[in-house]
C-alpha cells in the first residue's frame, strides 16, 4: 500500500515538556552515534501526543536524532503503527483482513466499519471520534476475526459484538479487549481438551494485563511514569510490586530470627530495600504511594462527578496531590490500598465506590451513569 504524507500539515511540532524529557531520556538508551536508534518510540510517542504522525514530528524526531530526514521518513512510512493521517478521537480501528479472518468474517466486520464510521479506510466518522482500516496479520488467527483497537486485541468477533463494541466506545466505555464470544484464550471453540486443570483464572494473562493497566484507548500524554533511566539517576516512581506483596505475606518462619523492628533476618534485605513509598504500619506494609502532584496540571478535574466523593473529599484529595481523573484511573490495587488507608475519616471509600473504574470512563471523556446525572 502506498504510505503517503497528508496533504494537510501543522506548520510545527514540540513535545510537550513531559515527553521532551521522555525523548531525551530515551535516546541515552544508546550508545554515542547510534542515537538513531531511538527513532520508533520517538516518533510512536510524538504520535501519541498528537493522534497521528505529521511532517513536522517526523522532522523534529529526525533533528533530534540528527538524522537524515529522510531517513525517518522511511520508517515512518514503512510501518502501519504509525499513522500518517488524523484518526478517530476515541479510536482506530484495526481490522485483520488477512486469511483466518478474511475465512471467518473479516468482510462483515468492515461492512460494519463503513456502516457506523466511514465508507472509506482512513476517513473520520461524522463525529470525528473514529477512524478505521484493514491491516494485515495481527498475529492472533485463532481467535480470528478479529481488530486491534488502541492498544489492545478485541478477538472472536461477529459483526453484532463488533458493532456493540463500537457503541460502547463511543459513549465513553472501554470495553474488555480480548475474546468476545465467552472463549477464555485461543482454547478450541469446544471447550479444552488437554491442559485441563489451568488455573481457571477469570480473564487469561493479557487480558487481566489490559484490564490492570486500563489503557487501552488513553493515549500517552506523558503523564504516566516517568522513564526508568537508572543511569541517569532518574528514579523508578513504581516501586515492584511483587517486592511489596512479598513483604505483606512473608511471615517469619518460627525458627528465624527476628530483629528488634519485627523483620526477619531473611526479609531484611528486601525490606531495606523497599521503596520509601511503602507505608509501613506496624510491621505490615499498607500499600503504595501513588503518583501525587503539588499542583494540579491544568485545570483540575471534578473529582466529584466520581460517585463517593463530595466537596470534603475532594478538598482532602486535593491535599494528598491528587487532582485529576487519570490519577486516579491509574491506581492499582496497591495504590488504592495506600490511598484507603491515607482518607482520613474517609477511609476505604475509594475501593467501596470503586473510584478507579469510575476514573477510567472519566479521563477517556466519558459519563458514569452517577456523572451523567450531575
Ligand atoms: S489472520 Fe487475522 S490475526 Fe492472523
Amino acid at each position: 500500500m502506498l504510505r503517503r504524507l497528508h496533504p494537510d500539515q501543522p506548520g510545527s511540532f514540540a513535545f510537550t515538556p513531559d515527553n521532551q524529557a521522555w525523548a531525551r531520556a530515551q535516546i541515552t538508551k544508546y550508545p554515542e552515534g547510534r542515537q538513531a536508534s531511538a527513532i520508533i518510540p520517538l516518533l510512536w510517542r510524538a504520535q501519541e501526543q498528537e493522534g497521528w504522525l505529521t511532517r513536522a514530528a517526523i522532522e523534529h524526531v529526525a533533528k533530534m536524532l540528527d538524522m537524515a530526514y529522510i531517513r525517518a521518513l522511511e520508517v515512518a512510512t514503512f510501518y502501519f503503527m504509525f499513522q500518517l493521517q488524523p484518526v478517530g478521537s476515541v479510536a482506530h480501528i484495526q481490522i485483520c483482513g488477512t486469511t483466518s479472518c478474511m475465512i471467518c468474517g473479516a468482510e462483515d466486520l468492515v461492512s460494519v466499519c463503513k456502516e457506523k464510521i466511514a465508507k472509506r479506510p482512513h476517513m473520520l466518522s461524522p463525529d470525528g471520534k473514529f477512524s478505521w482500516e484493514e491491516v494485515e496479520c495481527l498475529g492472533a488467527c485463532a481467535n480470528a476475526p478479529m481488530a486491534q483497537i488502541g492498544k489492545d486485541y478485541y478477538e472472536d468477533l461477529t459483526a453484532e459484538s463488533f458493532a456493540k463494541l463500537l457503541d460502547a466506545m463511543a459513549a465513553g466505555e472501554v470495553p474488555v479487549p480480548g475474546p468476545q464470544n465467552g472463549r477464555f484464550a485461543s482454547e478450541p471453540l469446544g471447550g479444552v481438551t488437554t491442559l485441563k486443570d489451568y488455573t481457571g483464572e477469570a480473564q487469561n494473562g493479557s487480558v487481566a494485563l489490559a484490564s490492570r493497566l486500563g489503557d487501552t484507548l488513553k493515549r500517552i500524554d506523558g503523564s504516566e511514569v516517568p522513564l526508568i533511566t537508572p543511569w541517569q539517576g532518574v528514579p523508578d516512581p513504581k516501586p515492584v510490586p511483587s517486592a511489596v506483596v512479598k513483604a505483606k505475606e512473608a511471615k517469619p518462619a518460627d525458627d528465624m530470627p527476628v530483629d528488634e523492628t519485627g523483620v526477619s533476618k531473611q526479609e531484611a534485605p528486601e525490606k531495606s530495600n523497599a521503596k520509601p513509598d511503602a507505608v509501613a504500619k506496624g510491621a505490615e506494609e499498607i500499600g503504595i504511594k501513588p503518583e501525587l502532584l503539588t499542583e494540579a496540571r491544568g485545570t483540575a478535574d471534578d473529582l466529584k462527578l466520581i460517585k463517593g466523593v463530595g466537596p470534603k473529599l475532594e478538598a482532602l484529595l486535593h491535599r494528598l496531590g491528587v487532582f485529576h481523573y487519570w490519577q486516579i484511573a491509574s491506581w492499582g490495587t496497591d495504590e488504592v490500598a495506600w490511598v484507603d488507608e491515607h482518607l482520613e475519616g474517609f477511609k476505604g471509600r475509594v475501593s467501596r465506590d470503586d473510584w478507579v473504574s469510575q476514573a477510567k470512563i472519566l479521563a477517556a471523556g466519558g459519563e458514569t451513569g452517577f456523572s451523567s446525572r450531575q
